[in-house]
């Protein structure tokens, strides 16, 4: 098969990494794709959310299977358009990729079919907001109904600063379009993780677990990211608690998509809180997570072709228990530009990531790098590189990837040092 996969981040890479080991796939693209893919895929100069130019390129060089990585794309209908144009698509069409599109669509869909999450309610108006935050007091969450690059959620410790957050959004200021309506909902105090399974838009697969730490800081402190690093499974995951995730969370989800008219063919990245033993939807994206998608792909012994060109063909039953994972832990270090998610410094030189190659149980992942002119590895984004570490204990594959991340030589970029902490106290204490 020709694949063309789309996107340009540390997901990609390592999704671009296993798709190509697949005896499937004869020719891998990526459009834009980034430094580290340009190793296993030939990457073509296309941005991911020109919908017109990636239809044109895909019928042109006889494209017979499109993985999107991210969500915009997926929003903006990209999916839809190569379904009508007759190719085969990884990811959901754009009514059902409202699922991440519109929070606001998605609690609705969650009322209607019994999912559990936290109480809401939508607004447009600043009056009805304030007094509906006066009325449930603090602490309280407020985020955007349209996407807002993981910035639009605030959780609002006092009344005060809800109704700030709830002013600034729906005038406009804070988001623009995105801010003008609202989710204002509970605040839910748990243990975030994230879940992940596949759908055909009739049956569902489920994949593995992961808990990503969105905080730029050690000890999940500072502003919030797009992700600094993940580890795969979820140190508390067990088959009690992953039933009740696929019975009360996943399976409704499938079944009501599809009673709604919009049946959803792609990967269900739900972000859980487990409260009390029992597990609440926070949100659903509709595509892998970025890091989580790199330790998931280190452990997958099985082939992504076959499991992703099921959920477009309808044939997911098919995978029921066959999909093999190592029986190991996987840990991803993100490493960023000095600054992010601030402003930083683009085209500052990356030196040494070779000798990661020669390392067991390390792997490297590109998300924003480069070459500039005189070809050195150089960062064109915030997020940076992905430095992904396997081992029997989450413990030794946190060992993993810090060996790895200090080999490279990179002195405009930085790392949390702590990727891991909660999983490895929680089982420090039950040896204790
Ligand atoms: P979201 O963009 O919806 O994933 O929200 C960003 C982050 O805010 C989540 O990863 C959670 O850590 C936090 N969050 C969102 N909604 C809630 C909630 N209802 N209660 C507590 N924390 C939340
Ligand atoms: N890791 C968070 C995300 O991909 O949205």
């Amino acid at each position: 098969m020709n694949i063309l996969l789309i996107g340009s981040g540390g997901r990609e890479h390592a999704l671009a990494w296993k798709l190509e080991q697949s005896p499937k796939c004869e020719k891998l693209f990526c459009a834009p794709g980034n430094a580290g893919i340009s190793e296993v895929a030939e990457c073509v100069d296309i941005a991911a959310e020109d919908v017109e130019g990636i239809v044109k390129f895909s019928k042109e060089n006889k494209i017979d299977f499109v993985v999107i990585g991210p969500e915009q794309p997926l929003v903006d209908g990209l999916a839809s358009a190569l379904r009508d144009a007759n190719i085969s698509v990884f990811g959901p069409n754009k009514d059902a990729a409202q699922l991440e599109g519109s929070k606001g669509f998605m609690k609705d869909f969650f009322a209607r079919h019994n999912i559990p999450t936290a109480a809401y309610a939508r607004f447009t108006s600043i009056d009805e907001a304030v007094a509906y935050i006066k009325e449930q007091g603090a602490p309280i969450v407020i985020k955007t109904d349209g996407l807002a690059a993981g910035k639009g959620v605030i959780i609002a410790m006092t009344e005060e600063e809800a109704i700030k957050a709830a002013t600034d959004m729906l005038s406009g200021e804070a988001f623009g379009e995105a801010g003008m309506e609202l989710v204002i909902e509970e605040y839910m105090e748990g243990e975030e993780i994230s879940y992940f399974a596949l759908s055909d838009g009739e049956n569902y697969l489920p994949l593995t677990s992961a808990q990503d730490h969105k905080r730029v800081g050690d000890g999940d402190t500072g502003l919030n990211t797009g992700g600094m690093g993940a580890y795969s499974p979820f140190h508390q995951m067990t088959d009690e608690l992953e039933q009740k995730i696929l019975t009360h969370i996943i399976e409704p989800t499938v079944k009501g998509m599809k009673a709604d008219g919009y049946p959803f063919q792609g990967v269900l990245y739900a972000g859980l809180m487990v409260v009390n033993g029992e597990p609440r939807m926070i949100e659903y994206n509709i595509r892998f997570g970025d890091p989580e998608c790199q330790p998931l792909m280190m452990r997958l012994d099985s082939d992504l072709v076959d499991i992703l060109l099921a959920t477009d063909n309808g044939t997911l039953h098919e995978y029921k228990d066959k999909v093999q994972w190592k029986d190991q832990a996987s840990l991803c270090v993100v490493m960023a530009a000095n600054g992010y998610p601030g402003s930083y410094k683009k085209g500052t030189e990356i030196k040494s990531t070779t000798a990661l190659n020669e390392m067991d149980g390390v792997k490297l992942f590109h998300a924003g790098t480069t070459r500039d002119d005189s070809d050195a590895l150089v960062n064109s984004g915030g997020r940076v590189l992905g430095v992904v570490g396997i081992g029997d204990t989450i413990e030794q594959a946190q060992n993993k990837a810090y060996q790895g991340v200090d080999q490279i030589d990179w002195p405009d970029g930085f790392c949390r040092r702590d990727i891991g902490w909660r999983a490895i106290a929680a089982q420090k204490t039950k040896v204790a």
